[in-house]
């Protein structure tokens, strides 16, 4: 028996079908369609990307402080309100609402954290350009924490004074204003996500084994209906040409025609998130980042006009989709099916010329899928869960 042969065999025993050789597996697919694949596993997730504007941003003793902090509801008016209350870990960090509610309800629905640490932008209408400039939105924002600078600095002060000083220095000290001790805590949370991790999906098991000469085991293959969502998701659906790279996202802005959550009052997305980008008071660019001017050029050439800008939202990752329902910016959507049905057949954006600087552009087209054809595509969609992991400390409270 060939070296490879007695491999197979002993894989297959593992899996408990003994002296039964798995059949050979037909996925039809060509080396190219292959490499293909490739570019949308997570073994091909590119370094953590650097963080300038952050100094602390892989500093492990901050990412420890940002994991006490993350899970910490006394950073609130109320003492009930902690980021894991909208980003809970066990539903992969949302919290299943259309949107998100803290001390009042939000306008929009909870993003995942696991991917957050990637692409330029932070927020459905990339309002922000970090981590930790985003973090100090919810934990101001009278909607969510409802927390003041000054109740912050006090809290750390009373609860955390020693790793925050172990990080940052002594508390004491007059360069620790509120407005730094804030921004601090933010780089700390920054340094936090940046240590959650993703374990493969069925779908990263499945292109793993494509790539040996093994028969793949049960768990790495794509059943008939999910291989046919996959051609569909690359090919005829066109998902791909946004939905790409090991995050399955191009981390770009657009507009798919989802429903207006109030039609009185649009969401221009991210021709508005643009502006408050620019004016916002810890970008890049402030004197609380830590970043060159030359090393925000996102920020520093960024394009703030056009159509293809109004109402368009950042392309969501699809990675733990089919756990983190509802969907779209507003939670619009209920599930993946209405999601599907929504791309198969999408009616143009709402458009309103007195609340709309300029008639919305349209980035998608009718698809004209059949009924099989949409369920194969959610039966893919399916195979891009990731388990949560039962032995990572970094998804718990410290
Ligand atoms: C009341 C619920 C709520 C709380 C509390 C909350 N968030 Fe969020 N979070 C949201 C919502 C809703 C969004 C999307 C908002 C938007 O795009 O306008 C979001 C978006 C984010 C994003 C952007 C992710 C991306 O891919 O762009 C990050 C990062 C984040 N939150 C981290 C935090 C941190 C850190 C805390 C604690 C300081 C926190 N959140 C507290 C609801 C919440
Ligand atoms: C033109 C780019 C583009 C194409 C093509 C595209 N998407 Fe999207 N997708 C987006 C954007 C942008 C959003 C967020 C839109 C919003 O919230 O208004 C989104 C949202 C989603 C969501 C919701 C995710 C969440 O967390 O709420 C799912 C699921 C999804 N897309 C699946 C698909 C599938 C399946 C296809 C192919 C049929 C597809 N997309 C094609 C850009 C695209």
């Amino acid at each position: 028996m060939m070296r490879w042969q007695i491999k197979a065999l002993l894989m297959v025993c593992l899996l408990g079908a003994c002296g039964k050789p798995l059949p050979p597996y037909e996925h039809g697919l060509t080396d190219r369609d292959i490499a293909f694949l490739q570019t949308f596993s997570i073994d091909n997730l590119p370094a953590l990307p650097e963080a300038p504007d952050n100094i602390y941003a892989d500093n492990e003793q901050a990412a420890l402080l940002g994991q006490s902090l993350f899970f910490d509801a006394r950073l609130s008016a109320n003492g009930l309100v902690s980021c894991a209350t909208c980003h809970q870990p066990e539903h992969y960090f949302t919290d299943g609402r259309k949107r998100g509610l803290g001390l009042a309800n939000t306008q929009r629905n909870t993003m995942s954290l696991l991917t957050a640490a990637w692409g330029p932008w932070r927020y459905w209408d990339g309002r922000k350009d970090s981590l930790w400039a985003q973090a100090t939105e919810p934990l101001e924002h009278p909607d969510e924490h409802g927390f003041s600078r000054a109740q912050l600095k006090a809290l750390i002060l009373r609860h955390y004074a020693e790793p925050y000083s172990a990080v940052f220095g002594s508390l004491s000290k007059e360069a620790h204003d509120a407005t730094r001790v804030m921004v601090n805590v933010g780089k700390a949370l920054m340094a936090y996500q940046r240590r959650l991790a993703l374990q493969p999906s069925k779908f990263d098991r499945f292109v793993a084994a494509l790539g040996q000469e093994l028969a793949p085991a049960m768990s790495a293959r794509l059943t008939g209906s999910e291989l046919n969502g996959l051609r569909l998701f690359m090919g005829k659906a066109a998902c791909a040409s946004c939905h790409n790279g090991p995050l399955f996202s191009n981390f770009e802005f657009h507009n798919i025609g989802a429903p207006e959550t109030d039609e009185a009052k649009v969401d221009l997305g991210r021709y508005a998130g643009i502006e408050k980008l620019r004016n916002d008071e810890f970008n890049c660019l402030s004197v609380w980042s830590d970043a060159p001017e030359s090393a925000c050029q996102e920020l520093r050439y960024l394009k703030s006009q056009g159509p293809e800008l109004v109402g368009a939202f950042k392309t969501p990752s699809l990675r733990n989709v089919a756990e983190t329902s509802p969907y779209m910016h507003g939670g619009q959507l209920a599930s993946l099916a209405d999601v599907v049905d929504h791309y198969n057949a999408p009616k143009p954006p709402f458009y309103d010329r007195a609340q709309h600087p300029s008639r919305p552009h349209f980035d998608i087209l009718p698809l004209g899928l059949s009924k099989q054809e949409k369920a194969e595509l959610v039966a893919f969609l399916k195979t891009l869960t990731s388990p949560v992991p039962d032995n990572d400390a970094w998804w718990n409270p410290r």
